[in-house]
C-alpha cells in the first residue's frame, strides 16, 4: 500500500473509532456502534498487516490469541466482566513495555534511529513515559482483577507513610527516567521499570472492593495512553489516534463513575472505601421491624396498580432474572399497567449493566428510564418493585449525614405508594450498609432467589 493509502485507511477506521463511541452513548444505536468497532478494528488490523514483510508470526499470534479470547469471552459471566477487563488491561500494559523494549533494544529496525545515531530525544522520553505507565498499569491491573474476583481480600491494605513512600518510589522513579534522557542506557530503563512495576502494586492495594469498578476504569485509561505511547515508538498514526480515545474515554467514564457515587476522584485514588463503611453498618445492634409478603400478595398488587416502576439492581445480574422480568412487565402491561424500569448509574457492578441486561431480554428501549428523568414520577407511582438493589435506594445517601453514601444520588423509590423489595433476605448490598427503605410501613419483603419470585409473580398473576 502506498503511505497515501495507509493515511487515508488510517482515518477512515479512526473516524469508526469515534462513531463507535457515539454508538455506544445509547443502548438504541449501540450495536450500530460496535459494528463500526468492529470494521474500524478490522481496516486498522488490515492495514498494518499490508506494512508487515513478514506476516506470518503476526498471523500466528493473532490465530492463538483471538481463540484464547474468543473462548474466554463465551465462558465469562456477566457478573465477572469487571474483572475480565481488568485482567486485558493488564496485557495492554505489559505490551506497552515489551513493545519500548524492543524498540530501545533496536531503534533502527523500529525506524526510530539511524544506524550509528544516538535514539532522538523526544523518542527518549516516548519510550520512558510509554513504559512506566505500561508497567503501572500492568501490575495494577493484575491486582485489580486479585481482588475483583475474590483471590485478593477486597478491604483496603493501608500502612503508616505509604502515600509518602509512593511519592518517594514515584520521584525516585522520575530521576531514572531522567538518567535515561540524559544516557540511554539499559540499567536507568531497568531501574525505572522495576519501581513502576512496584508502583502499581503499591498504588492499587489500598483501595477497597468498592472502589475497584472505578480503578478498573480508571487502569482502562491508562492503559489506552501506554498504547498511545506505543503508537508513538512505532511512528503509527492509528495507534495514537486509538490509544488517546480509550485513555480520554477512560477518564471520562472514571469521573462520571465517581460522581454517581459520590466519591471525590483522588479519595478513590488514594484508598481506603469499602472495608470501612462495611465495619460502621454492622456497628448498630437495634431490631427493627420490617413487613414481609409473598410472591402472590406483591401480583395482587401489581395487577391492581395502575403505574409500576422496577427497580433492577445487582441481584437481578445474579439470578440472571431479566428474561422472567420482561415476560412479567408484558402480562401486567396486557392488563394495562404502565411499566417501566428504573435505571441508576452504578447499579449492579459495572457501568450500563442494567442497561445490557434489559436490552439482552429485549425490554423495548421505551420503558427503560434514567434516574434523573423518572425521578420526579416516583411519587405519582402506585407500586414500585425493589428487585436485587439496595444501596442504589438507600434514604441514608439522602438524610443520614453520619452515612458513608451520603450525598450519592439515590432513586428516590420512598416516595412511591408501595414498595415491593425482592431479596433473599435482611442482607446489606456491597457498601455494606442496612436500608431504611425495607422498614417503612409502606415497605413489603418479598424473600427468595429473584427469578423464582418473579417467575412466582407470573403464575400467580396469569
Ligand atoms: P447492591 O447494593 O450490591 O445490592 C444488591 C442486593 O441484591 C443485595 O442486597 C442482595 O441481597 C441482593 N441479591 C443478591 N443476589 C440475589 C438473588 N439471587 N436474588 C435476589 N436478590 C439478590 O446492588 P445495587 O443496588 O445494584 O447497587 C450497586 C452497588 O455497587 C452500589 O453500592 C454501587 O456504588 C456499587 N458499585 C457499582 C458500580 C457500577 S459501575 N455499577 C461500580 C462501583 C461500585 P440478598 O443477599 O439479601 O439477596
Amino acid at each position: 500500500m502506498s503511505a497515501n493509502s495507509v493515511y487515508l485507511a488510517y482515518l477512515v477506521a479512526a473516524v469508526l473509532f469515534i462513531l463507535t463511541l457515539k454508538g455506544l452513548s445509547s443502548p438504541i444505536s449501540s450495536r450500530r456502534g460496535n459494528m463500526f468497532g468492529m470494521t474500524g478494528m478490522a481496516i486498522a488490523v488490515l492495514t498494518t498487516l499490508s506494512l508487515t514483510h513478514n506476516v506470518t508470526y503476526i498471523l500466528l499470534a493473532i490465530a492463538v490469541g483471538g481463540t484464547i479470547g474468543a473462548i474466554v469471552a463465551r465462558r465469562i459471566e456477566m457478573t465477572a466482566m469487571p474483572e475480565l477487563v481488568a485482567a486485558m488491561h493488564s496485557l495492554v500494559g505489559l505490551a506497552a513495555v515489551l513493545v519500548a523494549m524492543a524498540a530501545f533494544n533496536n531503534p533502527v529496525a523500529y525506524g526510530i534511529a539511524l544506524p550509528g545515531e544516538p535514539l532522538h530525544s523526544s523518542n527518549r522520553i516516548e519510550l520512558f513515559i510509554g513504559t512506566f505507565v505500561g508497567a503501572i498499569t500492568f501490575t495494577g491491573s493484575i491486582i485489580a482483577f486479585g481482588k475483583l474476583s475474590g483471590k485478593l481480600s477486597g478491604r483496603p491494605l493501608r500502612f503508616a507513610g505509604q502515600h509518602w513512600l509512593n511519592l518517594l518510589l514515584g520521584i525516585v522513579m522520575l530521576g531514572f527516567g531522567a538518567a535515561f534522557f540524559m544516557n540511554p542506557s539499559w540499567m536507568p530503563f531497568l531501574i525505572m521499570t522495576a519501581i513502576a512495576l512496584v508502583l502499581g502494586v503499591l498504588l492499587i492495594m489500598p483501595i477497597g472492593g468498592a472502589d475497584m469498578p472505578v480503578v478498573v476504569s480508571m487502569l482502562n485509561s491508562y492503559s489506552g495512553w501506554a498504547a498511545a505511547g506505543i503508537g508513538f515508538t512505532l511512528n503509527n498514526n492509528m495507534l495514537i489516534i486509538a490509544g488517546s480515545l480509550v485513555g480520554s474515554s477512560g477518564a471520562i467514564l472514571s469521573y462520571i463513575m465517581c460522581k454517581a457515587m459520590n466519591r471525590a476522584f483522588f479519595n478513590v485514588i488514594l484508598g481506603g472505601f469499602g472495608g470501612e463503611a462495611a465495619a460502621e453498618a454492622s456497628g448498630d445492634g437495634e431490631q427493627k421491624t420490617y413487613r414481609s409478603g409473598s410472591a402472590d400478595d406483591a401480583a395482587f398488587l401489581m395487577s391492581n396498580a395502575d403505574s409500576v416502576i422496577i427497580v433492577p439492581g445487582y441481584g437481578l445480574a445474579v439470578a440472571r432474572a431479566q428474561h422472567a422480568i420482561n415476560e412479567m412487565s408484558k402480562v401486567l402491561s396486557d392488563k394495562g399497567v404502565k411499566v417501566r424500569y428504573a435505571i441508576h448509574p452504578v447499579a449492579g457492578r459495572m457501568p450500563g449493566h442494567m442497561n445490557v441486561l434489559l436490552a439482552e431480554a429485549e425490554v423495548p428501549y421505551e420503558q427503560v428510564v434514567e434516574m434523573d428523568e423518572i425521578n420526579n414520577e416516583f411519587a405519582d407511582t402506585d407500586v414500585v418493585l425493589v428487585i436485587g438493589a439496595n444501596d442504589v435506594v438507600n434514604p441514608a445517601a439522602k438524610n443520614d449525614k453520619s452515612s458513608p453514601i451520603y450525598g450519592m444520588p439515590i432513586l428516590d423509590v420512598y416516595k412511591a405508594r408501595t414498595v415491593l423489595v425482592v431479596k433473599r433476605s435482611m442482607a446489606t448490598g456491597y457498601a455494606g450498609l442496612d436500608n431504611d427503605l425495607f422498614y417503612m410501613d409502606k415497605t413489603m419483603m418479598v424473600f427468595g432467589d429473584a427469578k423464582k419470585v418473579v417467575e412466582d409473580i407470573i403464575k400467580a398473576i396469569d
